[in-house]
């Protein structure tokens, strides 16, 4: 039985959306793909680590009742790039699993079900990738509510490239963590600061201003560099897009390596 699940970037609120503020995330056309067949017990067909089996274990356990399964996976989509890699294959995993069981999972179904596996990739989840990777499209994300699909005007296009570098989520969630208990005036701040882009992000999206969104994307960056998140390659990914052209740049995702995310128009930029 398979079952696939999306890619996402994170237009707005990386970081932010762990401690409650509201993001927006896009769902991207590349995909993980798993199958699984039935077995005397749990087998991978593909090279994983503890975490990656720790989460299989937890997210069958939900949606098929029991974890003897052989598992295969093939993505589009590389791990620790900040593209969703690891929601894309828990929500994957829960449609194949589910199937396997004789059930189909809802959209919403699939999300919870890839939560599961989240926890154990990323500690402390917002949510917002496995949302993404089930729902697809262009959603507004608070932590705790249902995702609303968001109003686009016009066509925007966007460019994400790739550091070569691995963040690793779960440590980068905990740093930001550390920092807002080290100072929470300051975070709060940020957080109302991040809070107000988002809102001003919804109406570029709703009145199809790319200039307006790039720019706020850029300031979306500020705060994410002030968290100590991006990199010298970022950084001259970012100067290289914002020089030919991209209307803004921004880290999408954890940061700390990963991708960045560009926003173009009339020059789309390619790398
Ligand atoms: C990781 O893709 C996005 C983060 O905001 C973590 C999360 O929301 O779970 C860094």
């Amino acid at each position: 039985m398979q079952g696939s699940g999306y890619g996402k970037a994170i237009l707005i609120g990386d970081h932010f959306v762990v401690h409650g503020a509201r993001g927006i995330a896009l769902g991207i056309p590349k995909k993980t793909t798993v199958t699984v067949e039935r077995a005397a017990s749990l087998r991978f067909l593909f090279e994983c680590g503890d975490m990656l089996k720790e989460a299989t274990r937890r997210i069958l356990k939900k949606v098929a009742g029991n974890t003897d399964y052989e598992v295969s996976m093939e993505s589009e989509l590389q791990p620790s790039a900040g593209m969703g890699w690891s929601a894309s294959y828990s929500v994957a995993l829960a449609r194949a699993g589910a199937k396997a069981a004789g059930k189909e999972l809802t959209r919403r179904q699939a999300a919870d079900a890839a939560f599961e596996g989240e926890k154990v990739f990323h500690g402390n989840p917002s949510g917002i990738d496995n949302t993404l990777a089930a729902f697809g499209g262009v959603m507004l994300f608070e932590k705790g509510k249902e995702a609303e699909p968001l109003k686009v005007e016009g066509d925007f296009h966007f460019v994400i490239a790739n550091s070569g570098k691995k963040g690793t989520t779960k440590e980068l969630v905990e740093k930001v963590s550390l920092l807002k208990q080290r100072e929470p005036t300051l975070f709060g701040e940020m957080m109302e600061e991040e809070d107000k882009i988002v809102g001003g992000a919804v109406t570029a999206l709703g009145e199809g201003n790319a200039g307006k969104l790039g720019e706020l994307m850029n300031e979306n960056h500020a705060l994410l560099e002030e968290l100590g998140l991006s990199t010298p390659i970022i950084d001259d990914i970012r100067r290289i897009a914002l020089e030919n052209g991209a209307l803004g740049a921004k880290i999408t995702g954890a940061g700390g390596g990963g991708v960045c995310i560009r926003s173009a128009r009339m020059r789309p930029w390619t790398c």
